[in-house]
């Protein structure tokens, strides 16, 4: 039987997401949002595309949840998104209404779905989703850190002038301003990146990285990044729903690991069909020890503002 994912959020990065997994051909897609005639609208338009691909999978758009049942996986992008000079920790109160509404409404009727969160403050965003659902903590995850790496690793490809698919590169912590990137797991086709880049030009290279989502608001004006958040979605279904077990960094449910538990924030994880079937632990240097907690208190800091 085909896969299925629920789209939840019809706006840039649903509809993104949407139009990019149905292009891989490897799922059924339902796409939900509460405006009216939006998701039937985009999901149409998307459904007239798979001719044109030789795909044979559906997408349906909804304002039902009844349509979303039995959905191997819920990607989670409805909410508010970030404007101009508003941090995405603004965003918090109004989006956490948002998941509270959404996960009530879908987590009974896909029993052993797997969510995936990427409305901000993504990291709260998807401890949230965990408590509404109830489900086993495996099987949520937030997308944060594919998309920081992505950044990451694009920032190194263009200074170097290299092909982005040799630069590989983690960013852990909190999808916010103290994410933590880490050049010293970083490489161009296996070499390390202290040979290619002097620390000053990696230093403002993840300065840039940290302003990644800021930098492309400021140039909308209006509405924040899309096309690389639904590309690096995509990646993780893609992981989950073909078993790949491929290590990316995800917002997890830590235990323990890198000294801290009850919290959900960026982390490498070994994904496959059963969501975040592992956590790979780093071994950090004692300032990326120090950068990993203080994005970690951040995460903890918003969460205690929040009524549970
Ligand atoms: N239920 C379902 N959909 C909702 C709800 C709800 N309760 N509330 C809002 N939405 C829908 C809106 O109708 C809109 O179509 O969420 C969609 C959000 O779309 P955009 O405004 O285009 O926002 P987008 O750019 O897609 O960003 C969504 O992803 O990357 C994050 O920071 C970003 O939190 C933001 C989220």
């Amino acid at each position: 039987m085909k896969s299925k994912v629920t789209v939840i959020g019809a706006g840039n990065v649903g509809a993104t997401t949407a139009l990019m997994l149905s292009q891989t051909g490897i799922a059924d897609v339902v796409l939900f949002d509460i405006a009216e005639g939006i998701p039937q609208g985009k999901a149409l338009d998307i459904m007239q595309a798979t001719p044109l691909s030789g795909l044979s999978v559906s997408c349906q758009g909804t304002n039902s949840y009844d349509l979303t049942a039995g959905s191997d996986i819920i990607v989670i992008t409805a909410g508010f998104p970030r404007k101009p000079g508003m941090s995405r920790d603004d965003l918090l109160h109004a989006n956490a209404q948002v998941i509270r509404e959404v996960v009530t409404g879908t987590a009974s009727l896909s029993p052993e779905g797997i969510y995936i969160v990427v409305t901000n403050p993504m990291d709260v965003m998807t401890l949230i989703a965990w408590e509404v659902c109830g489900f086993d903590y495996r099987r949520v995850l937030g997308m944060g850190g594919v998309l920081d790496s992505a950044r990451f690793r694009t920032f190194i490809s263009m200074e170097l002038g290299v092909s982005p698919a040799d630069v590989d590169g983690m960013v852990l912590g909190g999808h916010g301003d103290l994410m933590v990137p880490l050049p010293s797991f970083t490489t161009v086709n296996g070499i390390p990146l202290a040979r290619l880049l002097t620390q000053n030009r990696t230093t403002t290279l993840i300065e840039r990285t940290r302003n990644g989502g800021a930098e492309i608001v400021s140039l909308l004006k209006s509405g924040s990044a899309y096309y690389a958040p639904a590309a690096s979605t995509v990646q993780m279904v893609r992981a989950i729903l073909l078993d790949e077990k491929r290590i990316l960094p995800c917002a997890a449910y830590l235990t323990g690991e890198y000294g801290n538990q009850g919290v959900f924030v960026g982390v490498p994880v070994l994904l496959g069909r059963g969501g975040a079937e592992k956590i790979i632990e780093l071994p950090l240097t004692p300032a990326e020890t120090t950068a990993f907690a203080s994005s970690v208190e951040a995460v903890r800091a918003m969460l205690d503002t929040i009524q549970r």
